[in-house]
């Protein structure tokens, strides 16, 4: 086990820091930057399908939910293809409405989970087409599937999920960036400039591992908190649940996600000098929003420890603590922008001394209901 863990104190923290090479394994033959193509076998084969999709629907849970949600925003915010992502286990005992003119798609990085392989049994015999995004090749998810896309993520081991998650994203922003450009919705300036700021992500995520001697100095600084909030908008809204997520699987430590803006709705009756709230504040996106999210945080005391943009100057002023991330284009920064907050999770697990890889009443992946 300590080979497989290639000098690393842990799988999870292995895992974290492969993800440049395991998005590059995800985009290898698929990413042709410099032609401006994007190639997916199985897009192409169901082309017409996907063309003439009324909707998709995501299926997932946990992790993978998660990596669901960022989705919505690149398939609608780059193919203008509409998108709703269901929790697997609610989608199989809702009755749903589907229709031949619906694709599901199915993210698994296991290709076991019960619940999902459930929700594509249903969705198949109502007639939709099903696509997968697993990373277990051969597993019963990517058997059960019409199509799909392998993650190439490489084996992970850690309970919880971290370069799944970043492959994931980056299978789906290419699907996504395919139908783009097949509907035509894409000037090919902007489809040529996510192509090639695609290829740049690797090195970025590189820049990004750079902050973990500043990350274990947080860690220490919040590693006794009961509770921690992770706010973000948009595109960072799914990573802020990704975030609070892996605290409370790894750390034991209760934490929420929530959308910035709806913290006035509820979160900010919680804000007091006890509370850490993690901020994702990149300059793309409701930068300003979060901005003055930032200030009512403040004014009650929270605590706020912020992702935000390389050289930003206004964050900094503000919070307590500033983690950086290289800039990117906006559909892109989750994959940057959740970098942090593994790290994070990680080293305050590691602090309270618990059992990193194996989390107690967790499992990596869940066959039974
Ligand atoms: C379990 C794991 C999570 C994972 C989820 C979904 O809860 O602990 O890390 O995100 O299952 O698993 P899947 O293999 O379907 O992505």
């Amino acid at each position: 086990e300590e080979i497989e863990k290639g000098g690393y104190d842990h799988f999870m923290l292995k895992e974290i820091y492969e993800q440049p090479r395991a998005i590059k394994d995800t985009y290898r033959g698929r990413l042709l930057a410099e032609q401006g193509l994007v190639k997916m076998s199985g897009i192409e084969q169901n082309m017409e399908k996907f063309l003439n999709a009324n909707r998709i629907i995501i299926v997932a849970c946990g992790t993978s939910w998660h990596a669901g949600l960022v989705a919505e925003y690149i398939f609608e915010d780059l193919a203008r293809i509409p998108v709703e992502v269901e929790y697997a286990s609610e989608f199989r005992y809702r009755n749903p409405v589907i229709t031949d003119k619906d694709i599901l798609i199915a993210i698994s990085q296991s290709g076991e989970t019960a619940d999902t392989l459930a929700a594509i049994k249903l969705a198949k015999e109502r007639g939709a087409f099903v696509f997968g995004v697993c990373n277990v090749v051969g597993s019963s998810i990517a058997r059960e599937t019409d199509a799909g896309a392998y993650t190439h993520a490489g084996p992970e081991i850690g309970v919880a999920s971290t370069k799944a998650f970043t492959t994931q994203i980056t299978v789906l922003t290419l699907m996504a960036l395919r139908l783009a450009k097949a509907k035509g919705v894409f000037s090919e300036t902007k489809y040529r400039e996510h192509l090639t700021e695609l290829a740049t992500i690797p090195s970025k995520v590189e820049i990004a591992l750079q902050s973990n001697p500043l990350i274990e100095i947080i860690a220490d600084v919040y590693k006794d908190s009961t509770n921690c909030l992770y706010l973000g908008r948009g595109y960072n809204f799914p990573v802020a649940l990704e975030g609070a997520l892996k605290l409370k699987e790894i750390s034991y430590i209760h934490a929420e996600g929530y959308p910035a803006a709806e913290m006035k709705h509820g979160p900010i009756a919680l804000i007091d000098e006890h509370m850490p709230v993690f901020v994702i504040a990149t300059k793309k996106g409701h930068y300003e929003k979060v901005v003055s999210n930032i200030q009512e945080i403040k004014s009650r005391k929270g605590k706020i420890i912020a992702i935000v943009t390389e050289g930003d100057e206004q964050v900094r002023d503000l919070a307590d603590h500033v983690i950086e991330v290289p800039e990117t284009l906006e559909s892109l920064t989750p994959l940057l922008t959740t970098i942090p907050l593994q790290l994070i999770s990680y080293h305050i697990a590691v602090m309270r001394g618990c059992n990193v890889d194996q989390p107690r009443n967790l499992a990596k992946s869940v066959t039974v209901e």
